[in-house]
C-alpha cells in the first residue's frame, strides 16, 4: 500500500555532501521523493522532536547535533514507505547497521548516523506535519 515516509538527512549528512548519494538510493529503490527542502532545525524543534528522550544522558548531545547545521527533510512516498525507508536508512547504530545501508555505508559513530526516518505510519504523519505543515 502507497504511504508515506518523513526522511531526514542530519546536518554531517549534508555537511559532507551525501544528499544526491542519499535521494539517489531511494529513487533507485522506487520510492519517490515528492516533497524536500533544506531547513534549519530550531533548538525548540528539536526538542520536540526528540522529547521522548529528555531523559537520556545524550539527550542535550542529540538537541546539539541536529540543530549545528542545515539538515535535508524530505517525504518520501510509495509501497511500504516507512518499512522500506528503514530498511534502506539500516539499524540506528553505524557500527551495527549492515554494509549495503546508508548508515552502514556513510557512518561510524551513534551520535552522528547520517539520517532519520520516521519509524511508525503514526509518528511519519506527526513528523511531516512538524516538518513540512507548520
Ligand atoms: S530509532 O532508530 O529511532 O528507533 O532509535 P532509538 O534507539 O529510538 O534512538 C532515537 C534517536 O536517538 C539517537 N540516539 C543517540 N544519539 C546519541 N548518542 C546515543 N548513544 C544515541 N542512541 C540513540 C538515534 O540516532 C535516534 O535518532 P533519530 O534521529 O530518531 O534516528
Amino acid at each position: 500500500m502507497s504511504e508515506r515516509a518523513f526522511v531526514m538527512i542530519k546536518p554531517d549528512g549534508v555537511r559532507r555532501g551525501l544528499i544526491g548519494e542519499i535521494v539517489s538510493r531511494f529513487e533507485k529503490k522506487g520510492l519517490s521523493v515528492v516533497k524536500a527542502e533544506l531547513i534549519q532545525v530550531s533548538e525548540a524543534t528539536a526538542k520536540e522532536h526528540y522529547g521522548h528522550l529528555e531523559a537520556k544522558p545524550f539527550f542535550r548531545e542529540l538537541v546539539d547535533y541536529i540543530t549545528s547545521g542545515p539538515s535535508f527533510a524530505m517525504i518520501v512516498e510509495g509501497t511500504a514507505a516507512v518499512k522500506n525507508s528503514r530498511y534502506l536508512i539500516g539499524a540506528t547504530n553505524p557500527a551495527d547497521a549492515a554494509p549495503g545501508t546508508i548508515r552502514g555505508d556513510y557512518g561510524l559513530d551513534v551520535s552522528e548516523n547520517v539520517i532519520h526516518g520516521s519509524d511508525s505510519i503514526d509518528n511519519a504523519r506527526i513528523e511531516i506535519e512538524r516538518f513540512f505543515i507548520r
